[in-house]
This record gives structure tokens, sequence and C-alpha cells, in this order.
């Protein structure tokens, strides 16, 4: 059997990667004061040994009211910085994988509850909530409490917060940055017409749209070890008409190549809630393949992959560099270790669990 391109090795940036499988950010709601707990050392440290060539530090608050929840973790003190120290260091002693960390900002979708406790907006009145902000005064569902539209000295101390989260994770090793322009939170706001009404530079045509986005991501480069790579996660669309569309994805990707963007990970939605999103597999992938014949940096595509032979389909037709998997890490821990299975190929694991390598796999496992 001819080598599976999704267990080639591949580069971003300057990071060698052994592989084309990332582990997506996940948020784990499972923080407390910002602070990473026990749970995420179980957390990522189970998906660690999953054999993925990256794993992804859930999205990451660079200040508290950028937190979606209460729970969020948050990277924007010396404490914060302490606990995801302690989690990262204990991770590293026991495993090779390479960490990138997702630093975010939830504009006006923070301040909610988690989402097994319905996930509404915590109005600042309440306990474990506080006022939300934004590009525009603009809730995104009509019951939210409007969002205080940030000024221009607002936005230096976010863009000064970016910067600085980014140095935290610098110091404790991280490997890679993924700076969240998705989803709806708010590098995302800034981006759509749907939520960014600003009427002076930073709002109107494209070209101002973008522009608190991109000097939030010369911030972080600048503010990080040259050699590690400063990527983004972006919505290419937002799924409904007059949003912010697969066009101004593209335009703004080859504005962040421009700057040194190390790689492009393409998500969508989570902007508008009239979005007509059409989930299903690889509905992501058409946007991700748009993309990758626009730059010459590395894509990665997300969103319902699932099966050994899709993402080597991904990856060998070229549509992606990258395939990100989210829910079917959680499903199943070892996913890469099933797909190498599958497809006839190695992966690293372990030698603590080397014993358990199948007879039918006797060359499965590397280490
Ligand atoms: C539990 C959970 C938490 C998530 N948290 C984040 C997050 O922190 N940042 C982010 O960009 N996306 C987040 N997502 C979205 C995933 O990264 C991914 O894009 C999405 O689930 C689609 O991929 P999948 O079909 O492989 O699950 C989360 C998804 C899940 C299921």
């Amino acid at each position: 059997m001819s080598q599976p391109i999704l267990f080639t090795p591949f580069h971003v940036g300057g990071l060698e990667l052994e592989n084309r499988i990332v582990i997506a950010p996940m948020c784990q709601y499972s923080a407390v004061d910002g602070c990473m707990t026990d749970w995420h050392l179980i957390h990522l440290g189970q998906l660690a040994l999953s054999g993925a060539a990256l794993l992804t530090i859930e999205a990451t608050a660079v200040t508290p009211e950028g937190r979606i929840s209460y729970a969020d973790v948050g990277l924007y003190d010396d404490v914060t910085e302490k606990a995801m120290d302690s989690t990262v260091s204990s991770i590293r002693k026991w495993s090779k994988i390479p960490i990138a960390i997702q630093l975010a900002h939830a504009g006006r979708k923070a301040s909610t509850e988690k989402p097994w406790l319905g996930e509404a907006q915590i109005t600042p009145d309440r306990p474990n909530g506080w006022q939300t902000v934004a590009p525009s005064a603009l809730p995104m569902y009509s019951s939210y409490l409007p969002p205080l539209a940030l000024d221009r000295q607002d936005m230096a101390s976010v863009r000064g917060a970016f910067a600085s989260a980014a140095r935290r994770a610098d110091r404790i090793g991280i490997d890679a940055f993924q700076i969240h322009a998705a989803h709806g939170y708010l590098l995302h706001e800034f981006l759509s017409p749907h939520s960014n009404h600003r009427t002076d530079e930073y709002g109107g045509p494209i070209e101002n749209r973008m522009r608190f986005p991109l000097e939030v991501f010369e911030t972080v480069r600048e503010a990080v070890s040259p050699s590690k790579p400063v990527t983004v996660r972006l919505s290419a669309s937002d799924w409904v008409s007059g949003g912010w569309n697969l066009e101004q994805t593209i335009q703004f990707s080859r504005r962040l190549e421009e700057i040194g963007c190390a790689a492009i990970h393409v998500s969508s939605g989570g902007l508008h809630p009239d979005q007509k999103i059409p989930v299903g597999p690889n509905y992501q992938v058409p946007l991700a393949r748009a993309i990758k014949q626009s730059v010459a940096m590395p894509v990665v595509a997300v969103g319902m992959i699932t099966e050994p032979t899709q993402a080597e389909a991904i990856v060998a037709t070229g549509d992606a560099d990258f395939v990100a998997i989210a829910r079917a890490a959680l499903y199943d821990p070892r996913w890469p270790w099933h797909a190498a299975a599958a497809l006839g190929a190695q992966v690293t694991a372990p030698p603590q669990y080397f014993r358990c390598q199948p007879p039918q796999h006797k060359a499965l496992f590397k280490s």
C-alpha cells in the first residue's frame, strides 16, 4: 500500500509536524477564574497521546471580559499563566506533541452560561456576568443586552492584551499561536458588515473592517518568537446574505499572508442568528479549497471530518494541507491511531501502550 498523504510530514512556518491531523480547539468550560484545572490536564493529556501532529488549546481569553463564560480559560495575569504553565509542563513530561494555543476575545458573545446549563447571556447585574464589548453596540440576539462599542483607547488595550497573552504563552513554551477570528467573536465581529456598523476607519468598506484584525495579527506576530508560527482561524462565510463571505475571506487571507501569517484554519458561521449552514460531512471543505487556491500558506479544513478515508481524500486531492478534528477526537481520543491502522500508516504512541498494538497492525506504533 502506498504511504497515505495524511501521515506524511508537513510544516507550518518553521514548525515541523509529523502528519496532517490537528486537534481543533475545544472550550471545556471547566476553568476557575480563568485558570486551567485538573480537567484540562485530563482532557489535553489524553489528546496529547492521540498521535495527532498538533494539539490546540481551547479559545483562551486575552482579558477577563473576553471569556465566553466565567468558566473559560484565560491568559491575562500571572495567576492564569501559572495555571497553564503547570498543565502544559505536566503534558510535556510525557508527550512530545507540539502545542498551539487559540488566543481569543469573545466580544458580544461573552458573559454566557456554560453550554450544559443553557448558554444564556448573563447580564452584568447577576453573578458571573459582565458588560460585553463589540465593534458596534449591536447585540447578537434581540434578547441580549447590547454590547458597548469599543472606542479607540479600548481597542488599543485589546490589541495590547492579545500581545501580552501571546508573550505569556510563548514564555511557557507554546509552539504555535492561532488568533481566533471565527465564530462570531470579537475579531469576526469587526470583519462582518452585520456586526460592524462603525463610521470610523474601522467600519464600512472591507479595507476598514479588516483593519483591527490585521492590527491584532501584527501585534501578536511581533510579540512572539520569530521562529514560531502565528496562524488565524476564520469563518469563511456568515451563511447569511449581506454578510462576511468567501470572496472577502480570500482578500483577508491574502493580506494576512503578506504580513506573515503561517496558516489559515477555515471554519464558518457563528455570527448571525439567521445563518443557514449546510451542515454535513466536508461541509466547509469547499471553502478551504477555494482559499487554498488563492494563497501559498498551508490551509486547514475542519468540520464533520470523521472517517480516515475522508480525511485522506481531503489532503490527497489538495483541498487542504491539514484536517482538524474536534468532536471525533472527543468521541475517540485515539482517532489518529485508528486512522493510521485503517490506512496502513505509522503513528506516534507512548511506549507504555506499545503492548496494545493489534497483531494485524504490527508496525503501527513508533515512539
Ligand atoms: C466541545 C467543543 C468546544 C469547542 N470550542 C471551540 C473553541 O474553543 N474554539 C473554536 O474555534 N472552536 C471551537 N469549537 C469548534 C471546533 O473546533 C470545530 O470547528 C467544530 O466542532 C467542527 O469540527 P468537528 O465536526 O470535527 O467537531 C468547539 C467544538 C466543540 C465540540
